[in-house]
């Protein structure tokens, strides 16, 4: 069984910690404890840092269980996107397994055999560690591309046709979800259906700056069209008291 949905406004909001820095990441992760549903740790990151900068900023929050199972109070979002032949994805999968992610992701492009080996994977490696597997996630059509880019790589348009049929064989994989900008919210839900899990960035709380977002919506319409986790990295990361503003956001999802 895959990690439940959220439950709670502060449990929808996963931080973007978008730095090289185990140290910055490390203390904004033990700040945010609490008042985000977990953080997403990604190709910056991970490339900076590897696996164990991975493991410091959840270890600092870490307790043993019984079993001597580590289980971070901070959960990740593993933002690595994978993309590969199945066999190396699969591979790829099992060794980030340790990490306990409780979000992973791929990209849908690699195929159905490749989205397959995957969830093969995470079922297979999440059985030995006694834990529910990860939510496994793929990323459609990146929205940094538009219709002349997705010309350019041989892929039908437009984008937005494009991401809902990537979702929908997504669905058809058996994958759990995909991350899609906030203006695809309606069209995937509607396509996929209730249970299919969106996690939607480009979200700026109302009044703060957009930075290079272009299309945003705030976390309160995005969560009533259908998101089930947000992605917010500046908003809360860049505030005098990251806490402070992870705070607000759930205040205003709940109110
Ligand atoms: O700081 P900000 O809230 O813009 O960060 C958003 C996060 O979501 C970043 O990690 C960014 O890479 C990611 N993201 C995005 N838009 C997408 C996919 C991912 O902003 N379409």
């Amino acid at each position: 069984m895959a990690h439940p949905r959220p439950t709670t406004p502060e449990q929808r909001v996963l931080v973007a910690l978008d730095t090289p820095d185990v140290d910055r990441a490390v203390t904004l992760s033990r700040e945010l404890v609490g008042s985000v549903g977990g953080v997403k740790l990604g190709l910056e990151f991970f490339n900076a840092n590897g696996p164990q900068g991975v493991a410091q900023v959840t270890r600092g929050t870490l307790e043993e269980t019984p079993h001597g199972q580590p289980v971070p109070q901070q959960p990740l979002f593993l933002d690595l996107k994978f993309h590969d032949i199945p066999n190396t994805v699969a591979g790829a999968v099992r060794s980030v397994m340790p990490l306990t992610p409780f979000i992973l992701n791929v990209h849908a492009g690699g195929g159905p055999a490749m989205m397959k080996a995957a969830l093969d994977a995470v079922n297979f490696a999440a059985e030995p560690l006694g834990t529910v597997r990860p939510v496994l996630i793929a990323v459609t059509v990146l929205t940094s591309m538009d219709d002349g880019d997705l010309d350019a790589v041989g892929q039908r348009g437009p984008a937005g046709d494009q991401a809902v049929r990537l979702a929908e064989l997504t669905q058809k994989c058996g994958l759990d979800g995909v991350v899609c900008s906030p203006h695809e919210i309606a069209r995937i839900r509607e396509a996929c259906g209730p249970d299919f899990r969106l996690i939607v960035p480009g979200i700026r709380p109302a009044g703060s700056a957009t930075g290079d977002q272009k299309r945003v919506m705030t976390p309160r319409q995005a969560v009533e069209a259908g998101a089930d986790w947000i992605v917010i990295g500046r908003p809360i990361t860049a505030a005098q008291d990251p806490a402070a503003a992870a705070k607000a956001i759930a205040d205003e999802l709940n109110g």
